[in-house]
């Protein structure tokens, strides 16, 4: 049943890219590494833009991941290798600490998330850098490591490299500092480097699942209480698949969109009197759209109605997937509402992804939806494994119809989270 046609190529066994951290990492700074902590990129089945309003979300961990091969020091030096990029950042772990140097002395479990001022390393080194210094500021006995990195979790595709990358650098301090963290203050910390030190108010769904990831299941989770759900998930029993097709654009906009539409979820939540949107129930939709698009505006009232009808879409598709006998049909018809939800009131797809959503539905796709935050990115369609090769054909067709880069396709294989596998 769960035979893989055509060129939706599965991803090489990750024992490979193990054994190839653990020889990058003597080419880069010699001697043997102490170990390889890995962690997975994710996909998000559905539950979009709901995890920065308290809400639900149901991603999976996918079998692409970022390994870390690293090695204690003897200094307090910090040097991080990415293997994609070809660069290292270098910092001391002592100016990273203390008062002013880093120009932050917020404790671990400050409220504010607010991003640094004046962060001293900046761009892709903001993440590994970052994760040093949350875990020191929240008081774990960082000690100073060489570590290299190499993903295969492709960089701008929605598919949370920089999670993956953050859960594995935080796995790897901790392995060879001596130091254990338990799964939850995994999500925790590396969501707070990257809202605090890399600047990205991103919401807790990318590291949970890098963090909680689980074989063969999808995980339901509660981002208010925080708990998490594993769901199996076994497509292939049902003779389909998940597959990941990834435009391979990012638009500009997207940083700030994201930004605008979580402040328009806070506005909105401030003006209706509640905590977050995910405390607006369905029946109580109609009244609350009119209100806010009077008080407010439209445009933000079409938010809402986003947040509040997408929390509902998870716990349909979970209930779904909780009856024994349940089909296809009724879980690709929420993708295709999320999606439509997210073209025409949230405003965060983009022409490429619609036109892979439309293609492969038509090609004869369960459904489809954009996955992750948007701007560009990945859609994610459930397909019957016989239909595989018809829909990548049909959505490649449709892409250079278009003038589209060739988009690229992989089945999305529910994985363990992150942990250490050498
Ligand atoms: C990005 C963010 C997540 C989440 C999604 C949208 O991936 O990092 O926190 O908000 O967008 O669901």
């Amino acid at each position: 049943m769960s035979r893989q046609t055509g060129s939706a190529s599965s991803a090489v066994p990750s024992t490979a890219f193990v054994d190839e951290a653990r020889r990058g990492f003597t080419e880069q700074f010699g001697g043997e590494p102490a170990g390889v902590w890995t962690a997975p990129g994710r996909v998000n089945v559905i539950g979009e833009h709901t995890d920065y309003n308290d809400g639900f979300v149901l991603p999976m961990a996918i079998d692409r991941a970022c390994h870390a091969a690293a090695a204690p020091r003897a200094d307090r030096v910090l040097r991080v290798y990415a293997a994609q990029l070809g660069k290292t950042v270098e910092v001391s772990l002592d100016a990273l600490t203390g008062p002013g140097s880093a120009g932050d002395t917020r404790p671990a479990d400050s409220p504010d998330m607010s991003p640094l001022a004046d962060p001293a390393v900046t761009g892709w080194a903001a993440y590994p850098v970052g994760v040093a210094w949350v875990l020191q500021q929240a008081g774990f006995p960082v000690g100073g490591a060489d570590i290299y990195l190499t993903s295969t979790v492709p960089v701008g595709s929605g598919l949370s490299s920089s999670a993956a990358l953050e859960c594995a650098t935080a796995l790897a301090l901790g392995g060879i500092s001596g130091f254990e963290l338990t799964t939850a203050e995994l999500a925790r910390h590396t969501q707070r480097a990257e809202n605090i030190y890399a600047g990205v108010p991103c919401g807790p769904l990318d590291q949970m699942s890098s963090a909680y990831g689980e074989d063969g299941s999808v995980l339901f989770i509660d981002t208010r209480s925080g708990e998490v759900r594993p769901q199996p998930f076994d497509l292939a029993a049902e003779g389909a698949v998940l597959l990941v097709i990834d435009t391979r654009v990012s638009h500009a906009h997207g940083e700030n969109g994201y930004a605008d539409r979580r402040a328009a979820c806070e506005r909105a939540a401030a003006f209706l009197g509640v905590p977050a949107l995910r405390d607006i129930a369905l029946a109580d939709l109609p009244e609350t759209f009119a209100k806010v698009a009077v008080g407010l505006d439209e445009t933000t009232a079409r938010r809402v109605r986003h947040v509040v009808t997408e929390n509902a879409r998870v716990q349909q598709f979970v209930a779904i997937l909780n009856h024994k006998d349940f089909s296809l049909p009724p879980l690709g018809h929420r993708m295709m509402q999320s999606h439509a939800s997210l073209r025409d009131d949230y405003e965060v797809s983009a022409p490429e992804l619609d036109v892979a959503v439309a293609t492969a539905v038509a090609a004869g796709a369960h459904g489809a939806r954009m996955t992750g935050g948007g701007f560009g990115g990945s859609a994610i369609a459930l397909v019957d494994t016989g239909l595989l090769d018809a829909v990548q054909d049909a959505v490649r067709a449709a892409f250079a119809e278009h003038g589209y880069p060739e988009p690229q396709f992989f089945p999305a294989v529910a994985s363990a989270g992150a942990r250490r596998t050498a």
